[in-house]
């Protein structure tokens, strides 16, 4: 889920509160996503994602398609694959929000936006959501703050699996650099999400399999595998 941004709520990090001061500063360096690194700084803040396999279908990608029996994917799963999650007061001010704002000066966050996803709130919203449901990859990583509604991320796992985790109102996610994914409403329609960036907010979505061959896709899979992936069994993760 990205882009097409609410002009209201668009802010800019403490280190960029003048625009000509801003343009000047020269332009952040690309932070390097170590999952290893991330997950012990920062792990005993982080919340318990609900995550399984998704049951593919044609079925309309709304809806939950878990298997029956359910296949629960455990966080530490989601964790390895370089996911990190936090749960935010979302109902307090979010500019005094301690959690929030030691995630924003360790991850380097400089720039913000909120965007809504729903039915006559999002131009094109029909193309929109298409969009969003096909996988794809970013060269930076998918940094995001759920201040109401809800919806589904589906990340790809160490046997090309899809895994599903649900996200709702104070949710924070990050998902790394390089991880092939996704994103769907659920059936309430609607969403609110604040968009974290390092630098100024851009996007390039690489679809699959354009994205195989870039280096930040090859950095990707290097660093879940030295995290030692528990299940992967000598297989790469797709
Ligand atoms: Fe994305």
């Amino acid at each position: 889920m990205q882009e097409t941004r609410e002009e209201e709520g668009r802010g800019r990090g403490p280190q960029a509160s003048g625009k000509s001061k801003w343009e000047s500063e020269p332009r952040p360096q690309h932070i390097s996503y170590s999952i290893a690194s991330t997950k012990h700084s920062m792990a005993s803040q982080q919340q318990r994602l609900e995550a399984w396999e998704y049951h593919p279908s044609d079925e309309d990608p709304r809806l939950e398609h878990k298997f029956s029996p359910n296949r629960p994917i455990p966080s530490d799963r989601l964790e390895d694959l370089g996911v990190l999650n936090w749960k935010i007061d979302v109902d307090a001010d979010l500019q005094n929000n301690p959690v929030l704002e030691k995630i924003k000066l360790s991850r380097g966050y400089k720039s913000w936006d909120t965007v809504t996803v729903a039915p006559g709130q999002l131009d094109n919203y029909e193309e929109k959501i298409k969009q969003f449901f096909q996988e794809h990859l970013h060269p930076y990583d998918e940094s995001r703050l759920i201040l109401d509604g809800s919806g589904y991320w589906d990340i790809r796992g160490f046997d090309s699996q899809w895994i599903r985790f649900r996200v709702e109102r104070g949710d924070m996610i990050v998902l790394p650099p390089g991880m092939y994914h996704r994103f769907t409403l659920d059936t309430n329609n609607y969403i609110k999400a604040m968009l974290l960036f390092t630098e100024t907010p851009t996007r390039i979505d690489v679809m699959r399999p354009f994205g195989d061959d870039l280096q930040v896709r090859k950095d990707y899979i290097s660093s879940v595998l030295r995290n030692g992936p528990p299940n992967n069994n000598g297989i790469n993760p797709l």
